[in-house]
C-alpha cells in the first residue's frame, strides 16, 4: 500500500511533461502579446472607456468577421497572462439575466497603450522583431564556430553594424529604446535627482536618439547635456541650449566631462571591451579636471539567490539575449565590483531603484 505522501511516479512523470511542454511553448506567450500591440487591442479597449464584448472589439478592430473566434483564443490566453481582466457584464443593460464577457485593461496593457507616454509598446515591438529572435535558431550552430555572437553566425556582422546597414530596424530599434528610455528618464529625474545633483557636464555614451539626456538637460537647466552615439542613430538630430549630439565611436574618444551616463551600454559587451570604455571614461573625467567625477550605469545587477522571484527568470532571459545578439552579458554584483577595479574605479554605489535594473554609481576616488 503506498504511503499518503509518497510521490506518485506516474504523477511525477505527467509534471515533468507538463513543465516541459510549459517551457516548449512560452514563446506563443510573447507572439500573443506582440499580435496584441500589432492588431491595436490595448488601444482599442482603453478608447472604449468601459470593458468591451468580442463582438464590440472585432467591430473596433476591423477586422474579418470571420476571425472572431480567433480573437476570442487570443483574449483567452492574454487574460491568462493577466495582460486583461475579464469581466461578465449584462447583455441588455440591465433588463435580463443573461450575462457576456467583456474585457478590460490591466496595469500591464496600460504600458502597451501607443498614446500613453510611458508607453513601451515599441520596446516590446523591437524586442520581438524577427531580427532580433531568428538568432535564437543559431545558439546551437554557434557554440561549435567562430563566431562573437549567435546574431554574427547568422547575419555576417555584428548587431550594431547591422542595425547600421539596415534603415527599417534602425529607426524600430531607436523607437524601441527611445520608450525604454522614456520610462526610465521620468524615474530618474523623479527619485534620483541627486544622482545628477552638482555636476556641470554630462555625456550620454551610447545614448540613443538622446531620450534620456533631453529629460535630464530639461530637469538640470544648468547642467550640459551631451549624447555621444553611432552616426546612423543621430544623423539629423537637433539639440537645445544645453544639449548636443556627437557622432564618434566611444571605443575611440569619450569627450570631457564629470559624468559619463551609460543605460544599457555594458551588457552589450564583453568584459574586455567594458574595461575599454571605462578606461576612456577615467581619461575623460580626469581631463574635465573636476573634482568628484563619476560614471553612472543603468543596468541589471542579476541576483540568483532570488530563484522565486519572476524577476530572476526575466532577468536570466535578458542574459541569453545579450548572449544571442550582442558579446555582452548581465552581470551580478561581484562580477560589476570585479570589472571597476580592473578599469581602476576603487568605489562604487548600487541603488536598486528601477525595477529589474539599478542606478550604478562609479568613483574614481
Ligand atoms: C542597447 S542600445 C541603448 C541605447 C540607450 N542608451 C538606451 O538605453 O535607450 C545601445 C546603444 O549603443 C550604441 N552604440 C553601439 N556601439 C557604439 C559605439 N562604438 N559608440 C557609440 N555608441 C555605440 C548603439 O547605437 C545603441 O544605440
Amino acid at each position: 500500500m503506498a504511503l499518503p505522501n509518497a510521490v506518485d511516479p506516474m504523477q511525477e512523470l505527467l509534471d515533468a511533461q507538463s513543465h516541459v511542454w510549459n517551457l516548449i511553448f512560452s514563446y506563443i506567450s510573447s507572439m500573443s502579446l506582440k499580435f496584441a500591440i500589432q492588431l491595436g487591442i490595448p488601444d482599442v479597449i482603453h478608447k472604449h472607456n468601459k470593458p468591451i464584448t468580442l463582438c464590440e472589439l472585432a467591430n473596433a478592430l476591423s477586422i474579418n468577421k470571420a476571425k472572431s473566434p480567433a480573437l476570442f483564443r487570443l483574449m483567452r490566453i492574454l487574460v491568462h497572462s493577466k495582460i486583461f481582466d475579464k469581466v461578465s457584464i449584462s447583455k441588455d443593460e440591465g433588463k435580463g439575466d443573461d450575462e457576456e464577457v467583456a474585457y478590460s485593461l490591466t496595469s500591464a496593457s496600460r504600458l502597451l497603450l501607443r498614446e500613453e507616454p510611458l508607453s513601451f509598446a515599441p520596446f516590446a515591438l523591437a524586442m520581438i522583431d524577427p531580427i532580433l529572435a531568428d538568432p535564437f535558431h543559431q545558439v546551437t550552430e554557434w557554440f561549435k564556430d567562430e563566431c562573437t555572437s549567435p546574431f554574427s553566425t547568422r547575419n555576417g556582422r555584428c548587431l550594431f553594424e547591422f542595425i547600421g546597414n539596415d534603415s527599417v530596424f534602425n529607426q524600430v530599434f531607436n523607437e524601441g529604446m527611445a520608450s525604454d528610455a522614456r520610462f526610465v528618464g521620468s524615474i530618474l529625474v523623479d527619485k534620483c535627482k541627486h544622482v545628477f545633483e552638482g555636476l556641470t557636464t554630462l555625456v550620454d555614451v551610447g545614448g540613443g536618439t538622446g531620450t534620456v539626456a533631453k529629460v535630464v538637460a530639461d530637469t538640470f537647466p544648468g547642467l550640459k547635456c551631451v549624447v555621444l552615439e553611432l552616426p546612423h542613430v543621430v544623423a539629423g538630430l537637433e539639440g537645445s541650449e544645453n544639449l548636443s549630439f556627437v557622432s564618434a565611436d566611444m571605443f575611440e574618444f569619450i569627450p570631457p566631462a564629470d559624468a559619463l551616463f551609460f543605460k544599457w551600454i555594458f551588457h552589450d559587451w564583453s568584459d574586455e571591451d567594458c574595461i575599454k570604455i571605462l578606461e576612456r571614461c577615467k581619461e575623460a573625467i580626469i581631463s574635465s579636471k573636476k573634482k568628484g567625477g563619476k560614471v553612472i550605469i543603468v543596468e541589471m545587477v542579476v541576483d540568483c539567490q532570488k530563484q522565486e522571484d519572476e524577476g530572476i527568470e526575466t532577468q536570466l532571459c535578458m542574459d541569453m539575449l545579450m548572449m544571442t545578439v550582442t558579446t555582452g552579458k548581465e552581470r551580478s554584483e561581484k562580477e560589476w565590483a570585479k570589472l571597476f577595479h580592473a578599469a581602476g574605479f576603487p568605489n562604487y554605489k548600487i541603488t536598486p531603484i528601477l525595477g529589474l535594473r539599478s542606478v550604478i554609481e562609479i568613483f574614481l576616488s
